[in-house]
């Protein structure tokens, strides 16, 4: 290999030097981000990892290394030794780190060429993903990617170091594991060994980090990679990153009060910022009320209110046959916007509709009148209580959703973001975290007619709420807890059921047989009739918060090498077919689809 690596070595790397360097002869390595040739003298921009430096070859000094100067491209890989000097008057870069000098080139070798790549590797680029994919490496030397993937690094480690400093013990768990329900389908691995067997890779490590509370380490964390076979959105992968916690002997809010901790630490380190905490509390009941969703943007009010009594006898037939019924009508006022349009008004009904709205009844509330498809229909009273529990002013509209509790929450809910976002309500500057306890523990499943489980089947009941289980078990609520910013959730979790006896009737009403509960779990329900310690944990999806920290819409922008929408990797071209003798040795064969 080259003799100006193993005689010289790099002194600076390239957001270093600044003008109290000049006069220092210095040794540089990187790659050539551009170059422009000026009056005789060519200029390149050297880039590293760390930065940008301006190097220049000077016929006057050398006119051979200038010559040899004249060879380079973009992106070649290139080691100089030169003397650092100020930019002339007027030249210096304040964009620059090291804008006020530059390196005048007395020696250099070109330690590889390079292809011209395939697109621009500047930010900004308009290339389709598929190619950047493809080139992930050179897309990877952009400015913003790059930049992402090193603050993602030093996330870790402040979460490393803060968990360590708080007793947390970093313990592996398996790859090669049975399958542990999260909700996903498991990616399977046939067993060479033992002919149509296979291992599922971990959905989370969550049957293990309790095994390990069992095992007595009262504090468990690890930077882990998860597996889920789902549909992807913008916000999942099929392998993603949890910084997955689990405790012993703690109460909820003593451990929640120790994640905030951690969660305000990295945003102290990474961004300077101090999060107000304690971060609030808020029950799932009470933020379905107000936000119809489950992970709200707490960043603007616009709260959804509740006025099903109201039509109780309405002569307004949808809307009086909804309330008495048993379903729910909900209003969303939104301020000063008496002037949306129809269109905007029908684009509207649109978005709801697609949350299974069968409408959006609304009124516009003038100073003398209401102007409102619905308004001919509303008794007197009817009007003065709508007034009196909404609030509304002249210059407001008030939109209304009714039916199923399910469809008005979830239609309501997205709405009011949706007008959030249109109407610019949010602060991008604004960092608001809710946790949401108390979730329900169960769901009712109308196809399967069972109920299932919220969050997993490991979750604890609420321990005032024990009794429920043997009577109204929908109506139990969980120990679980997510942390939601922004609108996104960033961090799940609970505390555990540790009783043997609880987790089997908890099996039972999810309809999981005895042989069953024995084939999948029987391990756990084992385990924890050997003294198992109260215990409970969280996960917190690391590239959402590192999407979140970075003000990046798009996971994959986090990720050194992400799968494509498709689950896909188009560089390396996974998946594959595999050689038919592979198959064979595992005892698979592929039936057509
Ligand atoms: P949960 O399933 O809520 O909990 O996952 C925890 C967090 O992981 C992130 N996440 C994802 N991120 C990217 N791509 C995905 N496909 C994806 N799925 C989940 C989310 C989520 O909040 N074992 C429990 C945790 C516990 O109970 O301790 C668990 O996995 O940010
Ligand atoms: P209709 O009587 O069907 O013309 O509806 C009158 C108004 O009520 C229209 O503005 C509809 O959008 C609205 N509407 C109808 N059904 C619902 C519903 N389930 N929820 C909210 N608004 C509705």
């Amino acid at each position: 290999m080259s003799e100006f690596i193993t005689k010289l070595k790099r002194t600076h790397h390239l957001n270093q030097l600044t003008r109290a360097d000049a006069g220092k002869k210095v040794v540089l390595m990187g790659w050539v981000d551009t170059r422009r040739d000026h009056g005789g003298l060519i200029f390149v921009d050297l880039r590293d990892r760390e930065g940008i430096t301006q190097i220049v070859f000077n016929p006057q000094v050398d006119a051979k290394t200038h010559e040899l100067g004249g060879e380079l491209r973009t992106e070649y890989c290139l080691a100089i030794r030169g003397e650092v000097r100020p930019r002339p008057d007027g030249m210096a870069n304040p964009k620059l780190k090291t804008g006020e000098i530059e390196v005048l080139v007395e020696e250099f070798q070109i330690l590889n060429r390079s292809k011209t790549p395939p697109f621009v590797l500047e930010d900004e680029i308009d290339v389709n993903e598929e190619t950047r994919l493809k080139y992930r490496y050179l897309d990877l030397r952009r400015g913003s990617l790059k930049r992402n993937i090193i603050l993602r690094s030093r996330v870790s480690q402040i979460v490393r170091a803060y968990l360590v400093d708080h007793g947390f013990l970093e313990i592996e768990t398996p790859f090669l594991t049975k399958s542990t329900p999260e909700g996903a389908r498991d990616y399977l691995v046939p067993s060479r060994i033992h002919h149509g067997h296979f291992y599922a890779l971990p959905q989370s490590p969550q049957l293990f980090k309790q095994l390990l509370m069992v095992a007595g380490f009262e504090r468990y964390f690890q930077i882990v990679r998860c597996f889920r076979d789902e549909d992807l959105r913008a916000d999942r992968q099929p392998e993603f990153t949890q910084i997955d916690i689990e405790v012993s002997f703690l109460s909820r809010d003593d451990f929640l009060d120790i994640m905030e901790g951690l969660i305000a630490e990295v945003w102290k380190k990474m961004l300077d910022i101090d999060i107000s905490l304690p971060i609030p509390r808020l029950s799932y009941d009470e933020c379905m009320e107000r936000y119809g969703l489950d992970a709200p943007d707490t960043r603007f009010a616009l709260e959804l209110k509740t006025v099903t009594p109201i039509f109780q006898n309405s002569g307004f037939k949808v809307f009086g046959e909804i309330a008495r019924s048993g379903g729910s009508i909900k209003a969303l006022v939104v301020k000063g916007k008496s002037d949306f349009s129809r269109s905007e008004i029908d684009d509207l009904t649109k978005f709801a509709g697609i949350y299974g709205a069968k409408g959006l009844a609304y009124i516009k509330i003038l100073e003398n009148e209401w102007q409102s498809p619905i308004a001919k229909f509303l008794s007197d009273d009817e009007k003065q209580q709508l007034q009196k529990t909404l609030g509304f002013k002249a210059g407001d509209i008030v939109f209304f959703g009714a039916g199923t509790t399910k469809i008005v929450n979830d239609s309501l809910g997205n709405l009011r973001e949706h007008i959030g976002r249109k109407l610019k309500l949010c602060d991008p500057k604004k960092y608001n975290f809710v946790w949401v306890v108390d979730f329900p523990l169960f769901d009712w499943d109308e196809e399967e007619k069972r109920p299932v489980a919220v969050h997993h089947p490991f979750t604890s009941p609420k321990w005032d709420e024990l009794s429920l289980l043997e009577s109204e078990p929908l109506k139990c609520h969980a120990n679980a807890y997510d942390l939601v910013l922004n609108g996104n959730e960033i961090g799940g979790g609970s505390l555990r059921i540790h009783d043997a006896g609880i987790q089997q009737k908890v099996f039972d009403l999810l309809k999981i047989s005895k042989e069953e509960a024995q084939v999948k779990f029987g391990f756990l329900l084992e385990a924890l009739q050997y003294g198992a310690p109260p215990h409970g944990g969280i996960a917190f999806g690391l590239d959402r918060l590192i999407m979140l920290l970075t003000g990046c819409d798009n996971i994959r922008d986090v990720i050194a090498f992400p799968k494509t929408q498709k689950a896909t990797d188009p560089m390396t071209e996974a998946p594959s077919t595999v050689d038919p003798k592979q198959l064979l040795e595992l005892g698979i064969s592929v039936t057509k689809k």
